[in-house]
């Protein structure tokens, strides 16, 4: 099969490694990737962002298959355009990711539907807004409805500063059209957790679960970013809340679009907010989880490409997804001054070294090749991660990796897969 995975980031680094070792797979695409796809696929000039090119591009090549790793493309429509051209897409369409793409929409389906999730309010007036905010108080959520890179989300915890962040993104327009429409929702307190399933439409399969780490510094101090680093599987969500996960989240969101006319071909994934063995859905994605996906798909025994392809053609049932009873460690290494400014295009020492232990593999996210050398180019740089046997050891071999590569102002969490640890015990 010639495959092709769109996008750039460590996840698609992960799907493209995934892929790779699939027997089905004799052809490897990435569209743009980095110099870690450049390894083991070829990579296509054409942005992730710019779906008419990507539509363009795959009308000339004869691929069997497209993965769509991010969601801004798939929110534009990439997969109801290849899929009219007749290609086999894994993502769903334009209407089932407006799950993801609008907060909105998200918030309205999961009342609609039953599904667990804070009290919140919508709005598209600046002084309603702000009249609710005032009556409401703090501490309250203001979130972006729209696409903004994971950043249109501001938690507040006093009131002077939801007004702020409400002006930031109605008036100021900080996340451009993202925030024409603002939801303002209730706070959650409790432990994050990251419950990806796959669905063909009708069946759901849940993979094993991952804690992803947001905040910059240890200890969970700093600004958000993208996430700095996870774990899987995450034991503070157990079988049995995977089941109620599955039954009262992932389950009705899929039966729900089906019956308003969209079959969601793809990965769905629910972040969670745990507290006292009840869970409330923090928001849904349309796709695979960045960092999660680098610690699921070495866990994952079953070829990625008979999944896939069965998610497509509505016969989910009929696989037996399996999973390795081992744990996974991913350590990001940022660039000095991430997720603000950063300097790009610095050279980065160690790779093979770190790359030649067992059960390790260097995902890339932001790197480029230069003249045969690996330079920075992107604020999360690298997803180091290992397996083994029990967390604490694939923390210790994630570290050790870690401490090979080296960089001008690399940093990097040094607590990843700590939580993990306290509730199991191990340390
Ligand atoms: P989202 O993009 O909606 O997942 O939000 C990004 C992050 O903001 C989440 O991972 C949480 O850490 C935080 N967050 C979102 N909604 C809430 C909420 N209702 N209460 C507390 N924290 C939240
Ligand atoms: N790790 C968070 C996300 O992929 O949205």
């Amino acid at each position: 099969m010639r495959v092709l995975v769109v996008g750039s980031g460590g996840r698609e680094h992960a799907l493209a490694w995934a892929l790779s070792r699939s027997p089905a797979v004799s052809e490897l695409h990435v569209a743009p990737g980095n110099a870690g796809t450049q390894a083991l696929a070829t990579n296509v000039p054409v942005s992730a962002e710019d779906a008419s090119a990507l539509r363009e591009h795959c009308r000339g090549e004869r691929y069997d298959l497209i993965v769509v790793g991010p969601e801004a493309p798939l929110a534009e429509g990439l997969a109801d355009a290849l899929q009219a051209d007749g290609l086999r897409v894994f993502g769903p369409h334009r209407q089932c990711a407006q799950i993801e793409a609008s907060k909105a929409f998200s918030k309205d389906f999961m009342r609609a539907h039953g599904i667990p999730t804070a009290a919140y309010a919508t709005f598209t007036d600046y002084d309603e807004a702000r009249r609710y905010l005032d009556e409401h108080g703090a501490p309250v959520v203001v979130k972006a409805s729209g696409l903004a890179a994971g950043k249109g989300v501001i938690v507040c915890q006093t009131l002077p500063e939801a007004q702020e962040a409400l002006d930031a993104v109605m008036r100021q327009r900080a996340f451009g059209a993202a925030g024409d429409v603002v939801v303002l929702e209730d706070c959650l307190t409790g432990q994050e957790a990251s419950v990806l399933a796959f669905t063909d439409g009708a069946t759901v399969v849940p993979m094993v679960v991952a804690q992803d780490h947001k905040p910059a510094y240890d200890g969970d101090r700093g600004p958000n970013t993208g996430g700095m680093g996870c774990y899987a599987p995450a034991e503070v969500v157990d079988e049995a809340m995977v089941g109620r996960v599955v039954a009262k989240v992932l389950q009705p969101a899929v039966d729900g679009l089906r019956a308003e006319g969209c079959r969601y071909v793809g990965v769905l994934y629910a972040g969670l907010m745990l507290q006292d063995n009840a869970f409330q859905v923090l928001e849904f994605n349309c796709r695979f989880g960045d960092p999660e996906t680098q610690v699921i798909l070495p866990l994952l025994e079953t070829d990625l490409v008979e999944i896939v392809e069965a998610c497509i053609d509505g016969r989910l049932a009929e696989v037996e997804v399996r999973w390795r009873r081992q744990h996974a460690v991913c350590v990001v290494m940022a660039s000095g001054g991430y997720p603000g400014g950063y300097p790009k295009g610095l050279p980065i020492e160690g790779l093979d070294e770190a790359a030649a232990q067992a059960n390790t593999m260097i995902f890339h996210a932001g790197t480029r090749l230069e003249n045969g050398r690996v330079l920075t180019d992107g604020g999360r740089v690298l997803g180091v991660t290992a397996w083994d046997d029990t967390l604490a050891l694939a923390k210790a071999r994630a570290y050790e990796a870690v401490e090979r590569i080296h960089w001008s102002g690399a940093m990097y969490r040094t607590d990843i897969g700590a939580k993990g640890l306290g509730k199991a015990g191990e340390a």
